[in-house]
């Protein structure tokens, strides 16, 4: 499998793919691949001739230095895994910090219409300016006919929608469900660290994101905020950040509830240092 460092060589590799018609996918990720990303790229060979797979643990979007920092970084592995799903139509894109961001190391400041002020926005200050700068990089540099996104980070999804269509940047954007361990939790790459106790506790967050679901057919939403809030209390390891209860489409959190829109209820939850977010579609 063809690992690629350098944005030129990528772009031009690709461009001869496209030039024989073939259609490529694009999967961004920040590597320590788990299933819920092979899930994307499985997703996307399903649908494409050709995937790219990035790599990239991006700067920009961390305003946690540690975090940056402690973020796993196991390209070698992931290769491996990647081999593992199809050795012959993944191209992994790896770049350093220097050959996707030429030495200026500074997002780019988008308006997304609102969206990048809600949930994530409001924690983690310039971190979608920093995901729709390396995103869009990605676009330029690879130019896919399509790429996938988890809906994982469902935030994140709507904003690279945002992205595509205030730039009129030629991609088809596709959404893939949240990948779950058995035990209900979402998997991600913060997983790894998680220790024992911690772990054990952790599926709670999306069984109480499933009683949640369940109590919005029959209460109001803060109703439901405060139930949650009040289950957290209870939690000595886990540390709630926020539950919101918000309109699909422009994220705001729900006033009141009606049946022609579309709910999904986000949170965010501290166990120990590692933070852990989730979602779950209400109606
Ligand atoms: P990362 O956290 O590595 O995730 C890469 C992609 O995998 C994202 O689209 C994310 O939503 C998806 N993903 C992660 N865990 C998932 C799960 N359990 N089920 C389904 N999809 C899942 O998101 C990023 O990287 C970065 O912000 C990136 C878009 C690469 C820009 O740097």
């Amino acid at each position: 499998m063809e690992v690629y460092s350098e944005r030129q060589r990528i772009s031009n590799a690709v461009e001869v793919l496209k030039e024989r018609q073939l259609t490529v996918g694009l999967v961004p990720t920040m590597g320590a691949l788990h299933e819920g990303h092979l899930a994307l790229v499985r997703r996307a060979l399903d649908d494409n001739d050709i995937v790219v797979v990035s790599v990239f643990v991006n700067p920009t979007q961390f305003d946690n230095q540690d975090d940056l920092e402690k973020y796993p970084r196991t390209l070698k592995h992931d290769v491996a895994l990647l081999e593992e799903v199809d050795r012959e139509r993944i191209l992994v894109y790896a770049p350093s910090v220097e050959d996707i961001y030429e030495g200026n190391t500074i997002s780019q400041k988008f308006d997304f219409d609102g969206l990048e002020y809600e949930m994530e926005g409001k924690f983690r200050s310039g971190h979608f300016d920093g995901v729709g700068t390396i995103v869009k990089r990605f676009f330029e540099i690879i130019k896919p006919h399509k790429a996938y996104f988890g809906e994982k980070d469902f935030q994140q999804l709507q904003i690279i929608k945002k992205l595509v269509e205030k730039n009129n940047i030629p991609v088809a954007i596709i959404g893939c469900e949240i990948y779950r361990e058995t035990n209900g939790l979402a998997m991600s790459s913060r997983n790894v660290r998680l220790k024992p106790e911690y772990k054990e506790v952790a599926p709670f967050i999306y069984k109480t994101l499933l009683a949640a679901k369940d109590k919005f057919g029959i209460e109001s939403a803060s109703e439901v905020v405060k139930w949650v809030e009040s289950q957290f209390s209870k939690q000595d390891l886990l540390r709630l950040e926020y539950f919101i209860i918000a309109d699909t489409n422009t994220l705001k959190p729900v006033e009141e509830k009606t049946n022609k829109k579309s709910y999904r209820a986000f949170i965010a939850v501290y166990a120990d240092d590692i933070r852990l977010i989730d979602n779950i579609a209400l109606n």
